[in-house]
């Protein structure tokens, strides 16, 4: 099977979140079960050395105000196409947000042009490779059924997977002639959002299966709740929606052998885990101490809940535990974690930026790890939790509730638990499982064998991969 996959970023070339890991991450998995994947991301000046190295392999005179190529590589273990358009893509900062921290103005166009060199490797080919599947994923890849939709012709299925439906792609109206895009396809059955452009509507409404990043989202998004307004859509479409778990990339996290940590262990060898803790302690200016260290790792937005985590912080602290913070995002809660480290001195330390090594060592080094998420459609820090021994404390939703099994009585008895889970979502709950987590904490012998375990819960792409599979497999017989 030939497959191509459509979007925005990819590690670890491009990252802004858990996407670009999954992006980068599933064709491997894919390749070794005898799929032909190939990756199509814009080619941002990140990405300018390694398009250097590659060949150009289709060309358009016009995509969306200027030339573009797209240009094949292989690195990493991928076979990467890039899509250099520089009047899109070649600028500094942020790929989706400009100087201003606002999105940047032509967005719309920036993605329709991913979404449209999509369709035209899915309708063209490269040389003798013809995708059988393309695999468009989020809203920047929504618009790809809807170019191969107009082109007519017979065309492959689309698998539309959404990783956040928080982010729909939502345009004007007026773009619609700019875009390329058929004003037939302007209706609610179509493209059409409440007299907006919807890019993510668009995926979900002329793909031929849809696929969510775990099982509980895949039930969540059919409520007005956690739907943001396309639950309706995902209800009628609800035969063709199916969750599948995220994996890890054990290539790239496995604290065996990380070279980002100061010391690598395993679970047989927990020791050096214990160096890492203290280099965390280190470089967030926190007391060494013997109580938990809790770490988070994150983008700060309203999603992640951290808000509620602040509230916390004076009875964390009373009950002997520390905190380090590695996040950026919304400017009010990158003040409030500054000034919790000014105000809770060797207790509370923050550091605000986007650091992948220190995110290695976080994970390395800290206790347990804090996400007390509003919503998670799956999250991968708390799966890099489970790998590297750092007991992940969850609220019960999404892909949270699906990977972490809550150390009460019962599974505490049947020796199965990995973590704490808790719901429903509010500071009082998350002060609770951190009070729970501090109990468990206390007794070493009982806390080692959950690190233990954790350590063993199988997180790789195996058994989700297989899972993909079968949605393309099913998306060829229509
Ligand atoms: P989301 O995609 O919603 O941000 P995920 O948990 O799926 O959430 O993925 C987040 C990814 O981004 C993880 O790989 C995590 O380690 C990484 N990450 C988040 N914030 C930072 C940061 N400040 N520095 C380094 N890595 C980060
Ligand atoms: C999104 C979600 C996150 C998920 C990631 C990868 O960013 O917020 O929960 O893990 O995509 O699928």
């Amino acid at each position: 099977m030939n497959l191509l996959f459509v979007a925005s970023e990819c590690a670890p070339f491009i990252k802004t979140g858990g996407l670009a890991d999954v992006i980068g991450a599933v064709p491997k998995a894919l390749t070794d079960a005898g799929v032909s994947v190939k990756v199509l991301i814009p080619a941002y000046p990140a990405l300018a050395d390694l398009a250097a190295t590659g060949q150009v392999v289709m060309s358009f005179d016009a995509l969306f105000g200027g030339p573009a190529n797209i240009i094949a590589v292989q690195s990493n273990g991928l076979d990467i196409l890039l899509l250099q358009a520089d009047h899109l893509y070649d600028r500094p900062g942020s790929i989706y947000l400009g100087p201003d921290g606002q999105d940047w103005a032509d967005n719309d166009l920036r993605f329709a042009a991913l979404s449209y060199a999509g369709a035209q490797v899915a309708l063209n080919g490269l040389g003798d490779w013809k995708p059988d599947v393309i695999n468009a994923h989020d809203w920047q890849a929504g618009l790809v059924p809807a170019y191969l939709k107009q082109s007519g012709g017979e065309t492959p299925p689309v698998v539309m997977t959404i990783h956040n439906i928080a982010f729909q792609g939502l345009f004007d109206a007026t773009r619609l002639s700019t875009l390329s895009l058929d004003a037939e396809l302007y209706t609610p059955q179509g493209i059409e959002y409440f007299g907006k452009i919807s890019f993510l509507k668009a995926g979900l409404a002329l793909s031929d299966k849809i696929t969510t990043v775990s099982p509980t989202y895949a039930i969540e998004l059919l409520t007005p709740e956690f739907g943001m307004g396309l639950d309706g859509l995902l209800r009628e479409r609800q035969s063709d929606l199916c969750g599948i778990l995220n994996g890890i990339d054990l290539d790239i996290w496995s604290p065996e052998k990380d070279q980002a940590l100061v010391s690598t262990y395993s679970g047989r060898a927990l020791k050096g885990k214990a160096k890492n803790r203290s280099e965390v302690e280190k470089r967030f200016g926190l007391k060494a101490d013997s109580g938990p260290l809790f770490c988070v790792i994150s983008r700060l937005t309203s999603q992640k809940g951290l808000d509620m985590l602040l509230d916390c912080l004076p009875d964390l602290i009373a009950q002997g535990g520390r905190l380090a913070v590695l996040g950026s995002g919304d400017p009010d809660l990158e003040r409030a974690f500054v000034e919790a480290s000014n105000r809770y001195k060797g207790s509370v330390g923050t550091i605000i930026g986007y650091s992948e090594p220190l995110s290695h060592l976080l994970q390395g080094g800290a206790d347990a790890i804090l996400i007390p998420s509003r919503f998670e459609p799956c999250g991968l820090t708390q799966l890099y939790g489970l790998r590297y021994g750092t007991i992940p404390v969850v609220a019960r939703t999404g892909g949270l509730a699906d990977t972490v099994i809550d150390a009460n009585e019962a599974a505490l008895l049947a020796e199965c638990a990995t973590g704490i889970q808790f719901t429903p979502v509010t500071a009082t709950m998350l002060g609770q499982a951190i009070a729970r987590t501090c109990a468990l904490f206390a007794k070493p012998k009982v806390w080692a064998s959950m690190m233990r375990r954790a350590m063993r819960h199988p997180v790789g792409w195996d058994l989700s991969a297989d899972a993909y599979l079968e949605v393309y497999r099913s998306s060829l017989e229509g």
